[in-house]
């Protein structure tokens, strides 16, 4: 998504606005639409605000649950707080989005569980006067998406890949060139590219030339996606890789692993075929892998603390609550396909064993941990 020719698409869709005679204008009052001269319009004070949450399969998306639901109600709202149940996840989700427009909501933020399928939904809030926030996943291919909530995901990428650089050169033993593999997340979430592009725009260069090698040729973003970020998945193709492309002598140095739940599932395949653990990158600082990276095992997380993420989508809330614009600092980079949705980014932090002391040091639950290894 991000660094899209929008140029092109953006002036599209505003040709396409003026000749239906559509405007940004929505049932309750105008929003902005990054770019919309309307004012915006406040709601009442107690109203009620969706949360729709794709899945529980990583610890923030949990405690993003708690803590909206705790959040919205000291902020005075109602809060209406629902994940999408583990089968048949797209289709309930467009349901709880659909209910929550239906039941009156006026802001709706919405982690999606598919990015690419809800703008039916996403329109229907608008439609009905309701603002829409994405929250850490963009919402793509629709112009009724008001703002995108999330950490620097583009960043995180690039963090990613640098960190699988310095661990090799910390840890492989041995001069380059070093062997790799790569991992991405789920196709179906808007992240999972935005992360593998900016891992790629750090360590392409290096394949090019011949400092790192991935041994099973698997370079293409679908040969490496782990479907559903199930650690399942990554730790079946992990498996498979193994025995296709590390037999005898052969090490594997490196695996880039977009977060913490598919590089213990990486790690875990590789600790079972018998070899040495390699330089695996993670996301999301999960306690297990905090813990592993205390311990030497797993190489790098990122902190995308949740806490702040939550904080700011809230106060978005309350800016439109007041009939003010909701504050954005990011009106480039993240297009959805037929707009460029105005942003609020928080900037992510890389965690290796290294600085974990200072990159935890407001996070009391994780800081216990690290200092537990001192
Ligand atoms: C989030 C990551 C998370 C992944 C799997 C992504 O969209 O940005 O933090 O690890 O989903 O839940």
């Amino acid at each position: 998504m991000k660094r899209m020719a929008v140029a092109a698409t953006a002036m599209f869709a505003a040709a396409a606005l003026a000749l239906t005679g559509c405007s940004a204008e929505r049932g309750g009052g105008a929003g902005d639409t990054g770019g919309s001269s309307d004012e915006a319009k406040g709601f009442a004070a107690d109203a009620t605000i969706g949360v729709a949450l794709p899945d529980k399969t990583s610890e923030n998306w949990v405690l993003a649950g708690q803590l909206f639901t705790d959040g919205l109600k000291e902020a005075g709202f109602k809060a209406d707080v629902q994940y999408a149940p583990a089968s048949n996840t797209v289709a309930e989700q467009q349901n709880q989005i659909q209910a929550m427009v239906t039941n009156g909501a006026k802001v709706i933020i919405i982690g999606a569980k598919d990015g690419k399928q809800l703008a039916t939904q996403v329109q229907a809030a608008k439609d009905a006067g309701a603002y829409v926030i994405a929250y850490d996943r963009l919402i793509e291919n629709t112009e009724a998406v008001d703002y995108y909530v999330a950490f620097d995901n583009f960043k995180v990428g690039e963090l990613q890949g640098q960190a699988l650089l310095d661990g090799l050169e910390e840890r492989a033993g041995h001069d380059a060139p070093y062997n790799i593999e790569l991992f991405s997340g789920s196709p179906d979430d808007a992240n999972s590219a935005v992360f593998f592009d900016g891992a790629m725009k750090v360590l392409q260069p290096k394949i090019d030339d011949g400092t790192l090698k991935v041994v099973s040729g698997q370079t293409e973003i679908a040969q490496t996606a782990t479907e559903g970020w199930l650690a399942e998945n990554a730790q079946n193709r992990m498996d498979t890789i193994l025995t296709g492309s590390y037999g005898g002598d052969t090490v594997l140095d490196g695996v880039l692993s977009p977060n913490d739940t598919l590089a213990r599932a990486i790690i875990t395949s590789v600790q079972q075929a018998g070899k040495p653990v390699p330089v695996v990158t993670g996301q999301d600082s999960e306690v297990e892998s905090v813990k592993s990276i205390m311990e030497g095992v797993q190489y790098s997380t990122i902190n995308k603390d949740t806490t702040l993420l939550v904080e700011q989508a809230i106060k978005m809330v309350g800016q439109l609550q007041k009939g003010e614009k909701a504050e954005v600092n990011d009106t480039e980079q993240y297009d959805n396909g037929v707009k460029v949705v105005p942003a609020y980014l928080l900037d992510p932090v890389i965690v290796t064993k290294e600085n974990a002391e200072e990159a935890y040091a407001n996070v009391p639950s994780l800081l216990d941990i690290v200092k537990s290894y001192e």
